[in-house]
């Protein structure tokens, strides 16, 4: 059969996107740059610069800051093994020492990582490799024992074993240790966008690819006044948006002081009404029973109620701490609510935590998360830091704006050209030209259309003048303009136009 034949018969497949992820499209995607266009502006009116972090990373980064333990990260993850090659042992033993060199040489390009069990495998077993090699066509029991290695050897992983980002908070310490940054100026304060991957159950506000905009402050200082300040910034934000029906809560987890008693006492009375709880908080009891505190089931909301609440439980340093952070958000006119069952569902948590809710998110209605992980940059090998920040969910944030109608973006064109003829044309596109350079949006249709069919175009793109250009408009060099709302035509040359035009802008924004 000819390849072409072969194509023919091959069935057409249907792509679709994959579960949980989604295209954003226009004319929805001018709100979400007009959303990104309002965090750059805000976030930089506090001195935060933009980071860009990689949205692929060893997956031991997350393991270690979020907490292995997690949902996120035990369930939740895309993680793969970064392999470009294949390791294939020979079958004939007199040919293996192609095989072995191969090993050495992945080894030392870094291919196979240069962890622990490549360091074991390659580095100490070499020798013993190397000397059974030369003896081995000739004695059978170093033959056994070659391939007992190469078996070894077959395990060896090629490649880092990566994940895409569930979260970036874990990447910001990552480069902040990397770069060096604890040198700079204190506190460094970065701010990104992107996307994040968490494999849950896709439902409304809920994604496996989805959007956050998010900001960290790491330094030398845990002043209550960061913690009010970079909340102060979102709300600020939200404010900017017009976000409707805000609402943030905050609360204080401890530290390592206090925390570890008041998690005994929670357990010591949870293992007390266990009958009572649901086989999902029967399970926390032992591994996290900070997240009994986090469950919406019905049944457990009158149990929890009557639970040890931290805040009575908090030593004093972060008693004070957190008396302070109310206080710091009250001098700035900041409204929170306080709620002692704000636990947050990253290990890397401690003491001042908050979330905020808006409307028309249904069940999760969770817009933004976040809180203070002073202790994060040292656990993953870095200087000693405080750190705090958030992040918003993007794709929850629009659709609230959406949902209450403050979600409207300018769509359309300023400006469609209908134009007739050939010399119509040239002018046209000069017309068309000039105008784009000053700014104006500008539809130009490729091909001639009589007036009427070029004017219901230029209705259903939504412009707001039609700019006609005929034989006679180009010969006088007075050019009509039509305004689509009111029907209205007025003849211009050609420099009062493009003045007019501007007028009509500054008086519209
Ligand atoms: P998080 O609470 O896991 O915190 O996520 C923050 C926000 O991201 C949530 O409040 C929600 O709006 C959004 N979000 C999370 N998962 C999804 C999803 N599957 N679909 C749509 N939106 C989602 C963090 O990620 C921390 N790194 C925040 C932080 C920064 N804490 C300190 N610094």
């Amino acid at each position: 059969m000819s390849e072409g034949a072969a194509k023919k018969e091959e069935k057409p497949r249907k792509f679709q996107a994959i579960r949980g992820t989604r295209d954003l499209l226009p004319p929805e995607t001018a709100l979400w740059n007009r959303v990104e266009q309002a965090a750059h502006e805000v976030f930089a009116t506090f001195g935060f610069g933009e980071i860009r972090p990689p949205i692929f990373e060893a997956t031991e980064l997350f393991a270690r800051s979020v907490g292995s333990e997690t949902d996120i990260v035990s369930k939740e993850m895309y993680t793969f093994v970064d392999r470009s090659e294949k390791l294939e042992p020979q079958p004939v033993i007199g040919s293996m020492d192609v095989f072995l060199q191969r090993v050495k040489q992945l080894y030392k390009s870094g291919e196979i990582p240069h962890d622990e069990i490549g360091l074991e495998l390659v580095e100490k077993q070499w020798q013993k490799v190397d000397d059974l090699l030369k003896g081995a066509s000739s004695i059978e029991s170093g033959a056994i024992e070659i391939y007992e290695l190469i078996m070894l050897f077959e395990a060896l992983r090629l490649g880092g074993d990566v994940s895409l980002r569930p979260e970036a908070t874990a990447s910001v310490c990552r480069a902040y240790i990397e770069h060096g940054m604890q040198s700079l100026p204190a506190p460094v304060k970065l701010y990104y966008m992107g996307p994040m991957f968490r494999r849950e159950r896709p439902q409304k506000g809920r994604y496996r690819q989805f959007y956050q905009i998010g900001a960290e402050v790491l330094g030398g200082s845990d002043a209550p006044a960061i913690d009010a300040e970079v909340i102060e910034m979102v709300m600020m934000f939200f404010d900017r948006l017009e976000l409707q029906g805000v609402q943030l809560d905050i609360n204080s987890i401890g530290d390592r002081n206090c925390r570890p008693k008041y998690i005994e006492l929670l357990r010591a009375e949870l293992l007390k009404v266990k009958d009572k709880l649901g086989p999902d908080s029967q399970r926390r009891i032992e591994t996290n029973p900070l997240r009994v505190l986090d469950s919406k089931l019905e049944s457990e909301q009158g149990i929890i109620a009557k639970l040890p609440r931290i805040a009575d439980h908090l030593c004093e340093e972060c008693a004070a701490h957190y008396a302070a952070v109310r206080h710091q958000l009250e001098m700035r006119g900041v409204i929170y609510r306080e709620n002692w069952r704000l636990v947050r569902g990253l290990d890397y948590y401690m003491r001042t935590t908050f979330e905020i809710t808006a409307q028309g998110l249904g069940s999760q209605n969770a817009v933004c998360g976040g809180g203070r992980y002073d202790g994060l940059v040292e656990l993953l090998g870095g200087p000693p830091t405080k750190g705090i920040g958030f992040a918003i969910g993007e794709d929850r944030l629009i659709l609230s704006l959406q949902e209450s109608g403050k979600g409207a973006v300018a769509i359309g064109r300023d400006v469609y050209i209908a134009w007739m003829g050939e010399r119509a044309h040239a002018t046209a596109i000069r017309a068309a030209k000039d105008l784009r350079k000053a700014g104006f949006s500008v539809e130009l249709p490729p091909v001639e259309q009589k007036f009427g069919k070029a004017l219901g175009q230029a209705d259903k793109l939504g412009a707001k003048y039609a700019l006609i250009l005929g034989d006679n408009e180009v010969s006088e060099g007075l050019w009509t303009l039509k305004t689509l709302a009111d029907g209205s035509q007025t003849k211009f040359t050609e420099p009062d136009l493009l003045e007019y035009l501007r007028k009509q802008k500054a008086l519209s924004s």
